[in-house]
């Protein structure tokens, strides 16, 4: 499927989570069999790009994506959660979304000081979460330059925000 079939599968609602947001909603294209498995080819090819030894997704969406693409590039996946949720050694950032405030957090354990990490999430919009996220993977010791998405809500301006810090973003579909 090319990438102007995947994008007519994700699911777009009005005024969702907040009066004046339009939700690009991916429900629709992961229970499609063949968009799925299409979306996850298209990743693996950019996430070989990045060179990377792990596999850094955010909860929840990333984890749908990156834990696959982990696993096709048979390196390991680390979870940056929602807060509350790890057991042992936990650091944390607090950030803001398009629709309200936020916390991630990381056990540091489960990075090597040095290692290359590529970033993934479903969708990047003001790039509040990914950046938090690049900023706790790097207090943890990693080396984070790539980001990749599946969806760019590029008007938002994440991806400028991402290379402000020092990451260049990738996404396999664009929305205004
Ligand atoms: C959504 C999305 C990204 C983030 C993008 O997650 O999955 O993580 O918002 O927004 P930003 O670029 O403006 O920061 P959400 O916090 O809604 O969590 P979920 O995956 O648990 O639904
Ligand atoms: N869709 C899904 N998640 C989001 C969006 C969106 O439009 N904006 C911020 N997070």
């Amino acid at each position: 499927m090319d990438p102007a079939e995947l994008k007519a599968i994700v699911r777009t609602i009005p005024d969702f989570p907040k009066p004046g947001i339009l939700f690009r909603d991916i429900t629709t294209l992961i229970a499609h069999g063949r968009g799925f498995a299409a979306t996850i080819d298209r990743l693996v090819d950019r996430a070989q790009m990045a060179d990377a030894s792990a596999v850094a997704g955010i909860e929840a969406r990333g984890f749908i994506f990156g834990a696959a693409v982990a696993a096709r590039l048979g390196i390991g996946f680390v979870p940056l959660r929602k807060p509350g949720k790890l057991p042992l050694d936990t650091i944390g950032i607090d950030y803001q979304l398009e629709y309200g405030d936020a916390r991630l957090e990381l056990d540091p354990n489960a990075i090597d000081t040095g290692e290359k990490v590529l970033l993934m999430d479903d969708l990047l919009a003001t790039g509040g979460t990914a950046c938090a996220a690049v900023d706790l993977l790097r207090e943890a010791g990693a080396h984070v330059h790539h980001a990749l998405f599946v969806i760019d809500l590029h008007e938002l301006g994440g991806g400028e925000k991402l290379r402000a810090a020092g990451v260049t973003s990738q996404a396999i579909m664009q929305f205004g």
